[in-house]
């Protein structure tokens, strides 16, 4: 039964693209990759995540997807079918989707409320001063947080429970270059201001001497996070993948469309944040807080009309993004436990919300940081930073010495010679560049947490953000054993 083969599958190129454009394309680039710019000092990281989505964000989804292109099973079983000691990248694959979501519809409840303010017209006619101070107050307002999460996982909870998920990926065809225009339209906008110029210097003039081991892993986590590498959902994809497909193309595609949409979100914030006067290292807020100020400098009318059309657009692709993340683990427990879908769907949202619940108060509550650092930092450093970094590097090191590239030239159609060499280079990065240079820059980081660069000071801190992500890779370990005892005796009974 698990076995099985998909029946269904992409019909053309650019229905592929699109829902592999359309999962990787979320709040990652507008929300987190602004903020982890200013965070990690401007053009310096820009640069740094540029040459990661090269060498290791484009060559770790080649090997993601043409696994999943041979295999055309699940993600667990094309895991175990390469290695039955390997399952457990594929477990770890369905709990860190999971695990993200549970912060991630938080910002899409955010997303909700600035839609609403403009709306109703608050965000601009009430010529808002301090528009860093309505966001804090919202953000650390405990239940407001919580209605406005509410609001989001109803809808995307609704959306995979009736199963309409089909039209939201045809929609996502139209909402994309939707997306596109508007952000052109805001960073048309920001260039106009005053002093916009020293915005796109701190985007690409890079200062080097502020570089740490910690923005550099900051940068790899956001390059997989934001090209949802390491979490299977590729594998998925290309498992759906028709023959015909060009898997290094899809792959060079993606990794380009993300990171255009990603700049193109620096661009629209970063010109503005000098000229207000902001400041880049405002964190999570960063993209609420500094849009509010350009859409207020557009004058009540126009401001309210473009606040509202973007944040709708945010709304929109963050949705997209939840409903593939909220996929992954009910369509595992749909398989495994042979439950009902619906009922699959309706306790893991309900399961997502709490936990969700949790991470939207911890802004206003100080006992449920860590701290003082609030939860949603911390899913996202325990995730991003630890937990992608192993599983990509896995995956690499599984394909490049289990599989081996050279058994993988079919799949990857290298039929000219031209090909041939483009893949060799493919197969020598993935195994001695990309994985040794994650597995670095994961050292690095792991290090600057343990001498206390990295924000926690007290042993508690440190060793609770470790221990996390060292605790979910021993659950998955322990299910893939589990399986594999489980397997062993099914296989003696017959
Ligand atoms: N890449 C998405 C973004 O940039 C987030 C994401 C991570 C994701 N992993 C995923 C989306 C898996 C869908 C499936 O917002």
């Amino acid at each position: 039964m698990i076995n099985k083969k998909h029946s269904k599958g992409f019909t053309s190129k650019f229905g592929f693209l699109m829902a592999t454009v359309g999962s990787a394309v979320g709040l990652g680039n507008l929300w987190s990759f602004p903020y982890k710019v200013g965070e990690g000092g401007g053009a310096a990281f820009v640069f740094i995540y540029i040459i990661m989505v090269c060498l290791v964000g484009v060559i770790a989804m080649i090997g993601e997807f043409v696994i999943g292109k041979r295999s055309q099973v699940n993600v667990i079983d094309t895991y175990g079918g390469i290695s039955k000691w390997f399952k457990w990248l594929g477990y770890l694959g369905v709990l860190v989707p999971f695990m993200i979501l549970c912060y991630y519809q938080v910002i899409g409840g955010w997303s909700i409320k600035y839609m609403v303010d403009y709306i109703g017209g608050i965000g601009v006619a009430s010529g808002v001063q301090n528009v860093g101070g309505m966001f804090d107050t919202f953000t650390t307002s405990v239940t407001m947080p919580v209605v406005y999460l509410l609001v989001f996982a109803l809808i995307v909870g609704i959306i995979v429970l009736f199963g309409v998920n089909k039209g939201i990926e045809k929609a996502s065809k139209i909402l994309m270059p939707a997306l596109f225009v508007c952000l052109i339209v805001v960073v048309i906008k920001g260039l106009t201001l005053p002093n916009a110029v020293a915005g796109l210097e701190f985007l690409f003039k890079p200062d080097f001497t502020k570089v740490t081991g910690s923005t550099v892993l900051s940068a790899l986590g956001q390059v997989f996070f934001s090209m949802s590498l390491g979490m299977g959902i590729n594998v998925a994809y290309g498992s759906y993948m028709k023959d015909s497909m060009n898997i290094g193309k899809s792959a060079v595609m993606v990794g380009v469309l993300d990171t255009v949409m990603a700049l193109l979100a620096g661009m629209a914030i970063f010109p503005a944040v000098f000229s207000f006067g902001l400041k880049p290292t405002a964190g999570p807020g960063l993209l609420f807080v500094v849009l509010a100020e350009v859409f207020a400098s557009m004058g009540p009318v126009a401001g309210r009309i473009f606040g509202t059309i973007f944040f709708m657009l945010v709304i929109l692709a963050a949705t997209t993004s939840s409903i593939a993340l909220l996929e992954v683990p009910v369509q595992f427990v749909v398989e495994r436990f042979h439950i009902n879908r619906k009922l699959a769907s309706l306790c893991i949202a309900g399961i997502v919300f709490g936990i969700g619940s949790f991470i939207a108060m911890s802004f206003g509550v100080p006992s449920l940081q860590v701290e003082s650092v609030d939860l949603l930092t911390l899913f996202d450093s325990i995730t991003n930073k630890l937990i992608l970094p192993i599983t990509a590097a896995s995956t690499c090191l599984l394909v490049g010495y289990k599989v081996k590239p050279k058994n993988l030239y079919d799949d990857l159609q290298a039929d000219t010679k031209n090909k041939l060499i483009i893949y060799k280079i493919w197969g020598f990065l993935i195994r001695y560049i990309t994985p040794v240079g994650i597995l670095c820059v994961l050292g690095i980081g792991i290090n600057e947490v343990i001498t206390g660069a990295a924000g926690f000071e007290t042993l508690a801190g440190k060793l609770m953000i470790i221990l996390s992500a060292v605790f979910m890779v021993i659950i998955c370990v322990i299910a893939n054993v589990v399986a594999n005892y489980m397997e062993s005796k099914k296989m003696q009974i017959k």
